[in-house]
């Protein structure tokens, strides 16, 4: 036996036992599905934990920090998890449309689930303020895309009154089958490192998935016997309607997939604050930017949003106990949004330059 399972570490077998068959199919004792369920799935879940050499020395004292970097699902976010749920309820309940607001990256991933399971997807988007990657998604994978003048808050109102007038499923994350998929992360992490982290540090907009990440935590932990973490959750600082404990009449930020003012989880995401012992902070744009390159610079590349739980830790840095073990929760994968990278990076770059052998050596300093 042992010698087999040499013979096969070597061939790479134990490292790739299976195929992956998406989240609701390896979770599905936890998950409200049935039989009868058709499940729409592209294989999401399964992201990696990344083991940050950069943060761990930055923070020190023997702290490790990981990345779960949720950008990594097909359609590019986290959404994906809630996405396949609610979309495969949806179809189980015959539906045949779904509706969602969106700051970009909920109608990628309804658009592409909806389609795929022979739903129509409607989304309202905020004109102006969707990274120019969630925007060719949603056109591409089959939604039909109204933009208004109007923020976020403004689109959900909208769709919310929509679908509980008209048969068309909300597919936001008032949705409780999105929270359902969503906490799936949590049990990865689990089964990753064998244990909760000390910390889990996420950005917040809706408060959605702060929320389901709690719920997993409990639910799997608890059968387990294992500690809970502590949940920090970041939002941009003209953005902050959970840290502030207001509603922000117009939301401000470079990171745009958090640029809400009114979460409508906002008493859940309360909850978590006091049964975690957690605590809700702000993060400004520089901040967040800051932490953007970080990240980047060590080969990972998340959206604007992403790196808030970042910059939530490095602000965090003197508080953080000897030997903790963090994940900071990479929400979004960053080529959403190419316009912010291309107008904040540290890169040399030089344009127009002549072809020549000679010139390019020069250039280089050899
Ligand atoms: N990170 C990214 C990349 C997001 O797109 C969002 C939310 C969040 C974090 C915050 O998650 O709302 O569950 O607290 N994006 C939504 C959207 C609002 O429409 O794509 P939350």
């Amino acid at each position: 036996m042992v010698l087999l399972n040499k013979i096969k570490n070597k061939l790479g077998i134990n490292y790739r036992k299976k195929r992956w068959p998406g989240l609701i199919e390896a979770y599905k004792q936890y998950l409200p599905v049935t039989k009868k369920t058709p499940i729409i799935s592209l294989n999401e879940g399964n992201t990696p934990l990344i083991l940050s050499d950069s943060l761990s020395n930055l923070i020190g004292n023997e702290t490790k920090v990981f990345l779960k970097y949720d950008g990594l699902n097909p359609t590019g976010s986290f959404k994906d998890r809630g996405m396949t749920m609610a979309i495969s309820k949806a179809k189980e309940e015959g539906r045949e449309a779904v509706i969602c607001a969106s700051t970009g990256n909920t109608s990628a991933a309804a658009a592409a689930y909806a389609s795929r399971g022979g739903l129509k997807p409607y989304v309202l988007i905020p004109e102006g303020f969707v990274a120019q990657g969630k925007l060719a998604q949603a056109l591409m994978y089959g939604a039909e895309i109204i933009s208004i003048n109007g923020n976020f808050d403004k689109a959900l109102e909208i769709v919310r009154d929509l679908s509980s007038e008209h048969p068309i499923e909300l597919v936001n994350s008032v949705n409780p089958y999105r929270i359902q998929g969503q906490k799936t992360a949590a049990f990865e992490i689990v089964d990753d490192l064998g244990y909760a982290p000390d910390w889990l540090c996420i950005p917040m907009g809706n408060a959605g998935n702060i929320t389901a990440y709690w719920l997993g935590f409990k639910e799997y932990l608890k059968i387990r016997n294992l500690k809970l973490p502590t949940m920090m959750g970041f939002q941009s600082e003209g953005s902050a309607p959970l840290v502030k404990n207001i509603i922000v009449k117009d939301p401000e930020t470079i990171a745009t997939a958090i640029r809400i003012g009114n979460p409508v989880n906002r008493e859940k995401a309360k909850k978590v604050k006091k049964e975690s012992k957690g605590d809700f902070q702000s993060v400004t744009d520089e901040e967040i930017i800051e932490a953007y390159k970080i990240l980047a610079k060590e080969g990972i590349f998340c959206e604007p949003a992403s790196a808030a739980s970042v910059a939530g830790l490095i602000k965090n840095k003197n508080r953080i106990q000897k030997g903790s073990r963090i994940v900071c929760v990479l929400t979004g994968n960053g080529l959403k949004d190419p316009d912010c990278a291309i107008k904040n990076n540290d890169a040399i770059f030089k344009k127009n330059i002549d072809p020549s052998l000679k010139n390019i050596t020069k250039i280089l300093g050899y």
